[in-house]
């Protein structure tokens, strides 16, 4: 059924103005004032709304073994919630452990999405060995559509890549045209801070922050950026926490490394005194790189601003509170993730939009549309163009309201930005045309979220185009 999107006003990455959208076959077809609507065609009004492209959340984790436990989400969930908060695409990290094989994980983690999707998905594989016989099987993993990679600088041992690795890693990336996103912090580091911690009696939730100081990102952030230079990698920084770190991004950058930077909500929002809270509360603020000093609020912001940033995920990562106990006693048990996929467009439209100082287009771009850029979806997502997919979000910005875990669509029993106000909300969503969310409510259909397959190469031009001059 052909859908019409009537008077409302399109934000796009670069511009504003007041059109209708009109959609067929799972596409923009035209856009226009004053369209007609055929008989049978659904007519939405969205007088007084905002039209922005469907969001893309560029970080997600939703099946996840980590840390001797699962993160809690499946694709139903974790599809209602990316949805009810505007997000029609999500990337999730595909990460089976250095004791499995990339392809074989590759195949388990899609077949949790097969059939279950509400949204539209793909992933970054992780490479968290190179031996052998990892190199075919990322060709293989490349050519089903695949133009991203993952590396994790920390998790030693479970996760985490050994130097050499990274370099085969971005050695293969570059002759593939794939880009490589990295966890950035110093591994060696982490374990000896955390064993000189816990040697002492520092047991607490409020002592992760202090095993992963700021300047063990920075290291890893700044030797990342070595090895792209190196090799002439495009890479990614992921929910890069700090202003050292981001010091680190920006030298790279200034010096024409292909580098592109992510943050994420939390790291935007929340600083360590949520970790410090007591009777263990402080548990459910666990995530890696740690809450931070909140003097790293406004650096962060400023550069998301200015565009040095370029997108802000989620890392989304749901355990409950049971969960969670697991670390009660030894903080280095805690399982890392603080769940956010639901609520990252709301928070990032109120604090940096409405209340804030981020700018409208800004806040497309980086919630939206440099994720598709920098990851093979442009045009296709992250625009609201006649031939891109009709993945779109009716915002009110006149909605008030307040988060709470009572209302989440996300299979947790708690919300890290319980309390916070909301100045908006998507109240339609859709999905290739389908609408998934009406008046604020989930209407989706499982199934329908389709595997996206991504070409190669188009990262490498995203990433020097957004390049500071
Ligand atoms: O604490 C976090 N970030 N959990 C998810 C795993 C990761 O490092 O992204
Ligand atoms: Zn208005
Ligand atoms: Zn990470
Ligand atoms: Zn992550």
């Amino acid at each position: 059924m052909p859908l019409l999107i009537r008077n409302g006003e399109i934000i796009t990455a670069d511009a504003r103005y007041h059109a209708d959208v009109y959609v067929e076959d799972q596409t923009i077809t035209r856009i226009g004032r004053d369209l007609e609507a055929p008989p049978g065609c659904e007519v939405i009004d969205a007088t007084g709304k905002l039209v922005f492209p469907g969001f893309i959340d560029p970080h997600v984790h939703i099946y996840l073994p980590f840390m001797s436990t699962f993160a809690k989400d499946t694709y139903r969930t974790a599809s209602t919630a990316a949805l009810a908060g505007g997000t029609t695409t999500l990337i999730e990290m595909c990460c089976p452990s250095r004791q499995e094989d990339a392809l074989a994980g590759y195949e388990l983690w899609k077949s949790k999405a097969e059939g279950q999707s509400a949204c539209d998905y793909t992933f970054h594989m992780a490479v968290t060995r190179f031996d052998e016989t990892t190199e075919a099987q990322l060709r293989q993993i490349v050519a089903d559509g695949i133009s991203s990679f993952k590396i994790f600088l920390s998790y030693k041992n479970f996760f985490g890549v050994e130097d050499g690795e990274m370099y085969r890693t971005l050695t293969l990336a570059r002759e593939l045209g794939v880009i490589v996103t990295a966890h950035c912090e110093n591994a060696e580091l982490v374990a000896r801070l955390q064993a000189a911690l816990l040697a002492e009696g520092k047991t607490g939730p409020e002592w992760h922050e202090p095993s992963r100081p700021e300047l063990v990102e920075a290291e890893g952030t700044a030797r990342f950026a070595a090895f792209l230079e190196a090799t002439g990698a495009s890479g990614y920084v992921v929910h890069l926490s700090c202003e050292p770190a981001l010091k680190a991004a920006l030298a790279a950058k200034a010096r024409g490394v292909r580098l592109a930077v992510e943050t994420v909500i939390p790291h935007l929002l929340l600083d360590k005194t949520y970790a410090e809270r007591p009777d263990f509360e402080g548990a459910r603020y666990v995530m890696s790189p740690p809450l931070r000093d909140a003097r790293n609020h406004k650096p962060l912001w400023d550069a998301l601003q200015m565009g040095l940033i370029d997108t802000v995920g989620t890392d989304h990562c749901p355990f409950d509170l049971e969960q969670k106990e697991l670390g009660r006693g030894d903080f280095t048990r805690i399982p890392n993730g603080i769940p956010a996929l639901e609520d990252r467009v709301n928070l990032l439209y109120t604090y940096g939009v409405s209340r804030g100082s981020l700018d409208l287009h800004r806040f497309v771009d980086a919630a939206s549309t440099r994720a598709a850029r920098l990851f093979g979806l442009f045009p296709r997502k992250g625009t609201v163009a006649v031939g891109s997919d009709a993945d779109l979000v009716v915002y009110d910005p006149h909605y008030r309201g307040v988060i709470s875990a009572a209302t989440q669509h996300v299979n947790n029993d708690y919300n890290g930005f319980e309390g916070m106000e909301i100045d908006g909300r998507p109240e339609v969503v859709t999905v290739r045309g389908r609408v998934m969310v009406r008046g604020g409510q989930f209407v989706g259909e499982y199934g329908y979220g389709q595997f996206l397959r991504r070409p190669t190469a188009q990262a490498q031009t995203a990433v020097l185009e957004e390049a500071p001059a």
